[in-house]
């Protein structure tokens, strides 16, 4: 039975994130659902001129049935070898001229941030505040790296006996494989490259198979920035071109983003290869859960539950995907959830008024209708939104647990499973290991006004990153370093002061004086 809940207004946190203006100049969105979280003292621009803005810039932008020509593994070799002739150019030209060049390629992405928008929204599907979340997110990164890269290639001189100066030296590694799923097509594209790129690595940069046109745009404007063209490989293709991208005798370091099942093929790639051991960096999935208490303020819950869960149509790794109400709230905080996602309009990612998009596509949706099809056999959905019948739509779900244990494979669309959890005597720490055992350990929420929960929650989490009384998603580069460990990744964190460091080798010098 679905309860019937008191209806919400929509929720304000579906609507752009103003914390994601900290690096960019870009302006925020301003809409009928002004942010309430504008803490920083950011200019808001009109969301509306941005909207006519795109209108024009469709007309000359890229389309989507633009022909692109996909690598073979003949040109994929061609292009390994390409970026590991122009490596050792690249890697003696001085960091302050990478780190330029790569916050040239950050300008360039505001500027033209008409087209990568129109671009994301016809390829990827993203509604407009998504959109141009990705945007800034990719301006900040660039310019995230560039100015790490400049603090960690100082040379610096290391303490030793008298007579003898010793100092450490950081230098590029040779040809960096860059993997990037089509969720933030161009967000994790532009950083990935940036990172590998900044510490003096040529590139080769093969995006998801789904969006290789913003890819593109992103690759156009990092040689407009002045990228040597040789220095960064396009590599567009699907797993095939990426597998043997990986096992190049060239490659010097893979960045992966994507499946846990694809960054253990290549772990295992790499493992069985006679060549060099290569750095690998990885960042997956999650089966993420909040938690919320009996303390937490529910307005406040349901705005964030939706965003963390539906925004992006759930395609975020970030994503709600497990929401855990204490017994004493479960039947309210339900019948509230309902109401307010009963609001959500599903379609036209263009249209102003959409809150969640399509999924990528086709073969993306018919995965989520089986799983959803065999929920609703069994009795547990509790609630589908209304969403348009043709085109790669899935409406938000949310769908009951017995146990919060049960969910162990991330569902990576706009599902939200719930389930009720006990207080007791050491239920917080039980339900924190049931949710655990999935194995994952991306991101995690937590809704409670009882301090002490916190700091238990931050020493029990399994998550890489947690969020109390806020949602979970959107990381803001520089203050919310993110990723995780366990089937969730390798780390470093994107965004954080070490990530970086997997990019570069290091060389002692010792000189006897
Ligand atoms: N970085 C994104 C977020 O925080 C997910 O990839 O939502």
């Amino acid at each position: 039975a679905t309860p019937e809940g008191e209806l919400l207004q929509p929720p304000a946190d579906l609507i752009g994130d103003p914390s994601h203006a900290r690096h960019s100049h870009l302006p925020l969105p301003r809409d009928l659902f002004a942010p309430r979280k504008n803490s920083r003292g950011v200019e808001f621009g009109d969301r509306e001129a941005l909207a006519s803005l795109l209108e024009e810039t469709r007309e000359h932008a890229p389309r989507c049935d633009d022909a692109i020509a996909i690598a073979t593994r003949e040109s994929a070799r061609v292009a390994m070898a390409a970026a590991a002739g122009a490596f050792p150019a690249w890697e003696r030209t001085d960091v302050e001229t990478r780190a330029a060049i790569i916050e040239r390629a950050a300008d360039l992405v505001e500027t033209k941030r008409g087209e990568l928008i129109a671009l994301l929204q016809d390829e990827a599907g993203k509604t407009l505040d998504d959109a141009l979340a990705e945007v800034r997110e990719a301006a900040d990164l660039c310019r995230y790296y560039a100015s790490e890269a400049r603090l960690l290639f100082r040379e610096r001189p290391l303490p030793g006996p008298t007579g003898e100066d010793n100092r450490l030296i950081r230098r590029g590694r040779g040809v960096f494989v860059c993997i990037s799923p089509w969720n933030f097509p161009l967000a994790i594209f532009t950083g990935q490259v940036a990172a590998a790129l900044v510490c003096g690595n040529s590139v080769a940069a093969k995006p998801a198979a789904q969006t290789p046109l913003v890819a593109r745009a992103a690759i156009t404007l990092l040689h407009e920035a002045g990228v040597p063209r040789n220095a960064l490989q396009f590599v567009p293709g699907g797993a095939d071109i990426g597998a043997a991208l990986v096992v190049d005798a060239q490659t010097a370091g893979v960045v992966f983003t994507g499946s846990s099942e694809t960054a253990r093929a290549i772990h295992r790639a790499l493992a069985a290869s006679d060549g060099p051991i290569v750095p690998f960096v990885a960042e997956t999935g999650g089966v993420n859960a909040m938690i919320v208490d009996s303390t937490a303020l529910l307005e406040q819950v349901i705005d964030d539950v939706l965003a963390s869960a539906f925004r992006s149509a759930g395609q975020r790794c970030s994503a709600l995907r497990l929401l855990c109400l204490q017994e004493e709230i479960y039947d309210d905080a339900l019948a509230m959830l309902i109401g307010a996602a009963r609001e959500l309009r599903v379609g036209d990612p263009r249209d102003l008024s959409t809150h969640v998009g399509p999924v990528i596509d086709a073969e993306a949706k018919a995965a989520l209708d089986a799983y959803l099809s065999r929920r609703r056999a069994e009795g547990s959905v509790l609630f589908a939104a209304q969403a348009p019948q043709s085109g790669s739509f899935v409406a938000p779900h949310i769908v009951a647990l017995t146990r919060a244990g049960e969910l162990r494979e991330e569902i990576f669309g706009p599902v939200l499973h719930v389930a009720r959890w006990r207080a007791g005597e050491n239920g917080f720490a039980r339900l924190v290991e049931e949710i655990a055992a999935s194995g994952f350990g991306l991101t995690m929420g937590l809704h409670s006004r009882i301090e002490t929960r916190i700091s238990e929650l931050a020493e029990l989490t399994p998550s890489g990153n947690l969020y109390v009384n806020r949602n979970m998603i959107g990381a803001v580069v520089g203050s919310q370093p993110f990723g995780g460990w366990r089937a969730s990744g390798t780390g470093p964190k994107a965004g954080g002061p070490d990530y970086l460091r997997r990019f570069l080798r290091e060389v002692t010098l010792t000189v006897n004086t």
